[in-house]
């Protein structure tokens, strides 16, 4: 059980922090090179709407799986006479992922539904202010997903 929670977790990280990286490295250049701001505001619309559906279910994923090797190691580590414990950049991983999860969670239910809202009324201005404040948190997220995947790797 320990392994498949581990892979599901590994593939839920990869699908979350790939799409970010291929987001922030690559589409958002790419259009604003080469689009004017009311077609790439449509664009983006629809790329964030199927995106962010993938990273609900990415972030579902991470939290059952990350909970279950959490508590494993925690209990292992009671039964073999310890007081319970886990790494530091266990910790650390929890922390952040959990910081994560609400940033998106900010992203999605704030600034992504005032995007989207925007758009449909063709308020242009607005519609880029969304995008920035889009922009500014999935660049957090970006930087703390590496940050959590560091700790859980080196900080024992
Ligand atoms: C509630 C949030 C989270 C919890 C409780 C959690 C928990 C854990 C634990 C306990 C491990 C260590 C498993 C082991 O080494 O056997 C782990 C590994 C890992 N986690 Fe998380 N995690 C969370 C969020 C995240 C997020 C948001 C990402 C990335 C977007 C992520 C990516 C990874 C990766 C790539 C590893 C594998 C590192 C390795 O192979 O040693 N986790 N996580």
């Amino acid at each position: 059980m320990y392994d498949i929670a581990k892979l599901i977790h590994l593939v839920a990280g990869i699908v979350w922090m790939g799409g970010m990286t291929f987001m922030l490295l690559a589409l958002r250049p790419a259009t604003l090179a080469l689009m004017e701001p009311q077609p790439r505001a449509r664009l983006m619309s629809e790329v964030w709407s199927r995106f962010f559906t993938v990273v609900l279910v990415a972030i579902a994923a991470l939290f059952f799986s990350g909970s279950h090797l959490y508590t494993a190691a925690f209990k292992a580590s009671k039964l073999a006479g310890g007081v319970g414990s886990v790494p530091l950049g266990w910790n650390l991983m929890l922390v952040l992922g959990i910081a994560m999860m609400l940033i998106f969670g900010h992203i999605y239910f704030a600034g992504f539904r005032k995007f989207k809202r925007a758009v449909k009324a063709a308020e242009w201005p607005l519609a880029a202010k969304a995008a920035g404040q889009i922009h500014t948190l999935m660049l957090a997220n970006f930087v703390l997903g590496w940050l959590a995947i560091a700790a859980v790797r080196l900080i024992r």
